[in-house]
């Protein structure tokens, strides 16, 4: 018997097996993607086909466009540049390959089993799992996790296809599609539109809202809005996909834009409408655990109505990131040992890695005009950074929201350089109730783009030094 079994292997379950192990917990993962020798193939969505495979080519194709584009202003001079598509994927699926085979080795140093297949939960007690092989095997558990994550939503208009992708498709292309149609202009939409733009793809983005990136601080929805369009993304908002075929050779698409339905062919059309919970057939419904819009019902401890039976991650509800699967991992692997652990949904912090960065925690400011919040704003623009300016890196801003009486920073929003690791400093200022002030009164190096966040703090009680200040 397992002390705990579980289902899933992706930043939600392999970090909840290792801590219970840790822990000293007997413990198995079972994953359902296997390797060509038959092994488990662990990692799941963010390591295989998420975050890290993105990233590289966010990283690479970076490099590519500034090569490109942005090296004669530093006097550098590069002929005769050629793009290798090959050897960059080549690069991506290396370190796709050294992360997923590095939780092998993770496994093995904490002890914890794992097991090749397909893991559903049929008893209170008991995990079936079926092999690649159809044979199948009984674990009995003490505790059992579900990580079992998401996977892309696929709509009626945009089947996918050969030419109609997912972002998996649209991580793999073996050459650079002239024209691309992607439909979303979420965060895969952007993170993949800008991949391929700079690779010499003509892009168009349609989105069915008339808000751009409607979740962010409406100054950063601005501005990024520009910048992206700046960038030649054509984003077209309020247009909905009325439907797609595949013709020989390309793709072709008939979108409504402001109530007119538009035809355009691409080579390349990416489907990235958001993901759903992978939530069916994971739970026998003897069971009787909630399933609501296809997330598995927990509690704020990720415990379902079964109180040994527990779901982390995407398959739960709560924003679909890694790291707050990881989190509600670590928590209930400590729960099942009798810790107290607890997650803090109100900082949880998000990232869109597009050049420049836009990285936010806490609340924005429409969120807090719906709450009748009383806050004040500090803002610093980067074009006043020395370092920024530099870097060659001077687009965005940092702006803080702090409380009216309390000062106490309520919510961060950074577009720019290095925004993702500003918006970390101010987390973990936040998770200490950290106001303004103490920002305000912290020393920051000289020069680096976070005196940005320094002075924004500044900015909040009219105390700025590098700009006019100015009541809000
Ligand atoms: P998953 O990573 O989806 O893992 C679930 C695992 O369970 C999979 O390995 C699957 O094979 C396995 N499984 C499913 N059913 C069974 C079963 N019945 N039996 C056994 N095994 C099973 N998030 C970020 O925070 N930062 C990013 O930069 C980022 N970039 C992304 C880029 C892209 C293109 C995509 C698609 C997602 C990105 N995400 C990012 C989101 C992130 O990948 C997910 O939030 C994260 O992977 C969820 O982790 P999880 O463990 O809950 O599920
Ligand atoms: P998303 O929810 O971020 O964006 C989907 C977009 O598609 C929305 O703007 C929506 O309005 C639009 N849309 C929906 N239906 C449409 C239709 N029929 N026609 C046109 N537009 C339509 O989802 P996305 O980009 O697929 O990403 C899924 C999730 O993966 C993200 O929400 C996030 O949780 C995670 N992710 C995180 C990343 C990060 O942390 N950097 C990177 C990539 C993904």
């Amino acid at each position: 018997m397992y002390d705990v079994v579980v289902i899933g292997s992706g930043p939600a379950g392999y970090v909840a097996a290792i801590r219970a192990a840790q822990l000293g917990l007997k413990t198995v993962c079972i994953e359902q993607s296997s390797n060509d020798d038959g092994k488990p193939n662990f990692g799941g969505t963010c390591l295989n086909v998420g975050c890290i495979p993105s990233k590289a080519l966010l990283d690479s194709s970076h490099r590519f466009y500034e090569a490109n584009k942005n090296l004669s202003d530093h006097g550098i001079d590069i002929k005769d540049m050629k793009l290798d598509l090959s050897a960059m994927m080549k690069r991506k699926d290396d370190i796709v390959s050294k992360l997923t085979g590095g939780i092998s080795g993770l496994f093995a140093a904490n002890k914890v089993d794992s097991i090749s297949g397909s893991g559903k939960v049929v008893g209170s007690n008991l995990v079936e799992v079926t092999k690649s092989d159809g044979s199948t095997e009984e674990l009995e558990a003490k505790n059992i996790i579900i990580a079992t994550g998401s996977l892309p939503i696929e709509i009626p208009a945009g089947k996918f296809g050969d030419k109609i992708v997912d972002s998996t498709g649209a991580l793999a292309f073996n050459k650079v599609p002239k024209s691309l149609g992607i439909v979303g202009a979420g965060i895969i939409g952007l993170e993949l539109g800008s991949v391929w733009s700079r690779l010499g793809s003509k892009v168009t983005v349609i989105e069915a809202l008339d808000t751009f990136l409607p979740m962010t601080d409406p100054d950063i929805s601005k501005e990024t809005f520009k910048e992206f369009k700046k960038q030649g993304l054509d984003i077209k908002l309020n247009s909905k996909l009325v439907a797609s075929k595949e013709l020989k050779n390309t793709v072709k698409v008939t979108f409504n834009e402001n109530g007119t339905d538009v035809e355009e062919e691409f080579d390349k059309l990416i489907v990235a409408v958001g993901r759903k919970p992978n939530s069916s057939n994971i739970i026998d419904e003897s069971l009787n655990i909630a399933i609501e819009e296809g997330f598995i019902k927990v509690d704020e401890h990720c415990q379902t109505s079964v109180k040994n039976i527990w779901a982390i991650g995407d398959v739960v509800r709560g924003p679909m990131l890694a790291h707050k699967g990881s989190e509600e991992g670590i928590m209930v692997a400590e729960r099942i040992a009798d810790k107290h652990a607890e997650v803090n949904y109100d900082l949880v912090p998000s990232v869109i890695y597009s050049h420049p960065e836009i990285a936010w925690v806490g609340k924005n400011e429409t969120e807090l005009k719906d709450k009748k919040i009383s806050y004040k704003v500090g803002k610093f623009p980067f074009a006043a950074s020395g370092r920024a300016l530099a870097v060659d890196q001077s687009v965005g801003f940092v702006k803080v929201l702090s409380d009216s009486k309390t000062d106490t920073i309520l919510g961060v929003h950074v577009f720019g350089p290095a925004a993702a690791e500003i918006v970390q400093q101010a987390l973990i200022s936040m998770e200490f109730g950290a106001s303004a002030e103490d920002i305000a009164l912290t020393m920051f190096s000289h020069p680096t783009v976070s005196e940005a966040f320094h002075e924004a703090a500044l900015a909040a009680n009219n105390q700025a030094i590098h700009i006019g200040n100015k009541t809000r």
